[in-house]
This record gives structure tokens, C-alpha cells and sequence, in this order.
């Protein structure tokens, strides 16, 4: 990410934040609650998280979670939201997923919401420990317009890239696509 990626975003939270004031943690995506709500917790990281929201309904329900960011802004929020909560379990993370280098077989859970970077993507399905899940939910390119950048999933695109995993759930509606795929036993 360039110095100017990471003022928009910082900027953008800014604004967000006078406008709706402090303590406005989202609620969590419902594809994600829906998909975990039935995993036993254990070690999870969510990528590009924002403030927060999906990080911090993890560490509820008993996950111990690396929640990674570039934007600082983003990240106070979340951070006190996990304070105000006494959340111990979270780990906040201000780093630049272009330089991010996970250490392999690490995590349970990975997800990926709202963001799209297939390098990331890479490091996030190593990161992930044989048996883990992955999930990814973001913005489907418009039917009939390809070219628009490369922050949006082709139609299909998700799977190609779980080629070789066992996919849980592989919808594409209403703008988004998702996948959820568990990492084959070595
Ligand atoms: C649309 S938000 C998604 C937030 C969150 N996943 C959610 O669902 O609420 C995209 C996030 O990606 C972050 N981001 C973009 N490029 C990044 C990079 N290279 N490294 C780390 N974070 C990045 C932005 O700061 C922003 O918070």
C-alpha cells in the first residue's frame, strides 16, 4: 500500500468517526457469524479488519484473535471497544498486509471481509493450519462489467483459488461473493 493508500483510509475512518462518534463498532458480518457460530474457538486472524467488528465477535465468543490493519484510526476504535470490554484474547495488529509474512500452520479460522488482494489471499491460506478454515466475503465484480478493478471478485474467481481445498460454501449474490474452504490434511 502507498503512504497515500493509508491517509485515505485514516482519513476516511476520521470522518467516520465525527460523524457517528466513538464506540461504533459495527455489527459483525452475518455470514461470518453464521459460519462459525458452530466452530469450537481456537486461534483466529482476520485480515484488512477495520475497526474491528468481525475481530472483536470472535474474541467474544472465546477465539484468540490477530486482527490486522494499516489503518491507525480504524485500530483505536477497535481497541477501545476490546478495553472497555476487558478483552484479553485480541491482539491488534498496525501492519501492511503487503509486507505481512504469517508464520505458516498458525491459525483455526482466517477470514477475509471486505477486502480483496489475492497476494494476501496466498499468505492468509498458508497461515491457516491443515484442517483450518478460510473465509472470504467481498464485492463481486458488476455482471457484464469485468474491467473494474482489481479490488473486485471475478464471477467464479473464489474458487479457482480454493483449488485443491474442500469448499464448505461457495455462494455469489447480491453484489459479494463468498467462500468458505477448509485447507486439506497435509
Ligand atoms: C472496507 S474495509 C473492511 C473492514 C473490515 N474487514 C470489515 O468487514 O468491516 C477495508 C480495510 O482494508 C484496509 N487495508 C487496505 N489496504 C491495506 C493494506 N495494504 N494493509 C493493511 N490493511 C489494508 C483498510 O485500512 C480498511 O480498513
Amino acid at each position: 500500500m502507498t503512504e497515500a493508500d493509508r491517509r485515505r483510509w485514516n482519513s476516511r475512518y476520521r470522518a467516520q468517526k465525527a460523524a457517528m462518534g466513538h464506540n461504533t463498532v459495527a455489527l459483525p458480518d452475518r455470514v461470518l457469524v453464521e459460519v462459525t457460530r458452530s466452530l469450537a474457538p481456537g486461534r483466529a486472524v482476520d485480515v484488512a479488519c477495520g475497526m474491528g467488528r468481525n475481530a472483536l465477535w470472535l474474541a467474544r465468543q472465546g477465539w484468540q484473535v490477530d486482527a490486522i490493519d494499516i489503518a491507525r484510526e480504524a485500530l483505536e476504535e477497535l481497541r477501545q471497544a476490546a478495553e472497555s470490554r476487558m478483552l484479553d484474547r485480541l491482539f491488534i495488529m498496525e501492519e501492511d498486509l503487503d509486507a505481512w509474512r504469517p508464520a505458516p500452520n498458525t491459525y483455526d479460522f482466517g477470514t477475509m471481509v471486505l477486502f480483496w488482494d489475492p497476494r494476501v489471499l496466498a499468505h492468509l491460506k498458508r497461515a491457516v493450519r491443515p484442517g483450518g478454515l478460510v473465509l472470504v466475503r467481498s464485492l463481486l465484480a458488476p455482471s457484464g462489467q469485468p474491467d473494474v478493478g482489481p479490488h473486485y471478485l471475478r464471477p467464479g474467481e473464489l474458487r479457482e483459488w480454493f483449488k485443491g481445498w474442500t469448499i464448505r460454501h461457495n455462494l455469489e449474490d447480491e453484489g459479494m461473493a463468498m467462500i468458505l474452504a477448509v485447507r486439506p490434511l497435509d
